[in-house]
């Protein structure tokens, strides 16, 4: 198999910053994703939905002519969100979901929620106005070991959040466990779960075996291989609640390359290619446009892409530095190549 034509595919999970920042993120996205899931961790975060409405605004300012980009738009939870906040989104034309960071799990989550039982009215008015919860799903007890914060999510919050609104539609966002692969598979239909790129490919020994690479560090940080194994075999089964979320989150070079650096890998630019290789290398290279493009639109019940992307098996040379206006970016496997490329010249792929 030389090229492989799929439907174009979306992004459900996607930080793009802000400023000068988008001219870069942007098309980098809108060269082979149609629709994205726009993470509100700006500083400051984006809590109503006008500002939402606006952020979004500054985003199509950066689409490429001739190209289709739909951001989907997310409210950042917080201790004050009210339920007509929730009203607010839900009727506001862009804005599909909120996001839930437990305060301090990640970065630029300072204002996030600390008391998840006292937003009850908010998530209730969620749950009736169908607008979704996409989940950090980590705890942030300084008593819980790093590795173990997703499980401890899953059995201390999720656990009851799910069974307290079971008709609220949840994303446990970039997992990285065979307990997060497990709760959502026996959770039912309401909950899916979006995986990166990163975590399908790499573990902890990637980042820290023959010296500490800062470009591998992401949150939820990686976990051991047989953590990696889970991933890799509930999307190789094709599980419809399992999807493409490539959590890219490009940080400036001083900031990853320091004593305290910050979390998050910047695979924006090569995403379908790496997804390909992934697939390809579990032998499953047929389930890769369902989980790419069929599955993610069907849990957010909306209808697929009618445009389609080629992919070519021809090097894709990532290369040791990017720059992101005034800032350098390594980006997620800088200095490799991978064996599939995303044919930009694939005409169809830009009529949406
Ligand atoms: C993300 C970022 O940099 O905004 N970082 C990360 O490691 N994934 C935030 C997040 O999604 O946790
Ligand atoms: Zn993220």
């Amino acid at each position: 198999m030389d090229s492989l034509v799929i439907t174009r595919p979306d992004d459900w999970h996607l930080h793009l910053r802000d400023g000068e920042a988008l001219t870069h993120t942007v098309p980098a996205t809108s060269q082979a994703f149609e629709r994205a899931i726009v993470m509100p961790n700006l500083v400051p975060p984006v809590t109503k939905a006008d500002q939402a409405e606006a952020y979004r605004r500054r985003i199509m300012a950066s689409v490429p002519a001739g190209q289709n980009f739909d951001p989907l738009m997310v409210l950042y939870l917080t201790d004050q969100t009210t339920p007509e906040d929730i009203d607010a989104a839900a009727d506001s034309e862009h804005v599909v979901a909120c996001k839930l960071y437990p305060a301090g799990a990640t970065t630029n989550s300072d204002s996030g929620v600390t008391r998840l039982d006292a937003l009850t009215p908010t998530l209730e008015r969620m749950q009736e106005r169908k607008v979704l919860l996409l989940i950090h799903g980590e705890v942030v007890d300084p008593h819980v070991d790093v590795f173990d914060r997703e499980k401890q999510f899953i059995d201390d919050i999720l656990l009851p959040l799910r069974s307290r609104l079971p008709d609220l539609r949840i994303v446990l966002e970039h997992i990285t466990t065979s307990d997060a692969v497990q709760f959502v598979e026996s959770a039912g239909e309401n909950t899916a779960a979006t995986l990166t790129a990163h975590h399908l490919m790499c573990n902890r020994n990637h980042m820290l075996v023959g010296g500490i690479r800062p470009h591998y560090y992401c949150l939820p940080i990686l976990k051991r291989s047989s953590h990696q194994q889970a991933l890799q075999d509930i999307v190789a089964s094709g599980h419809r609640r399992f999807f493409l979320g490539t959590d890219s989150a490009p940080h400036p070079i001083g900031k990853k390359e320091s004593a305290c650096g910050c979390a998050g890998c910047y695979t924006a630019p090569y995403a379908m290619p790496l997804y390909a290789q992934i697939f390809e290398d579990l032998g499953a290279i047929e389930k890769l446009e369902a989980f790419s493009s069929l599955l993610g639109p069907a849990f957010y019940q909306m209808p697929a892409n009618s445009g389609k992307i080629r992919l070519l098996r021809q090097e894709t040379q990532i290369p040791d530095r990017l720059e992101l206006g005034s800032d350098t970016i390594v980006p997620f496997l800088a200095g490799e190549s991978l064996r599939w490329a995303l044919d930009t010249t694939f005409s169809d792929g830009q009529e949406g």
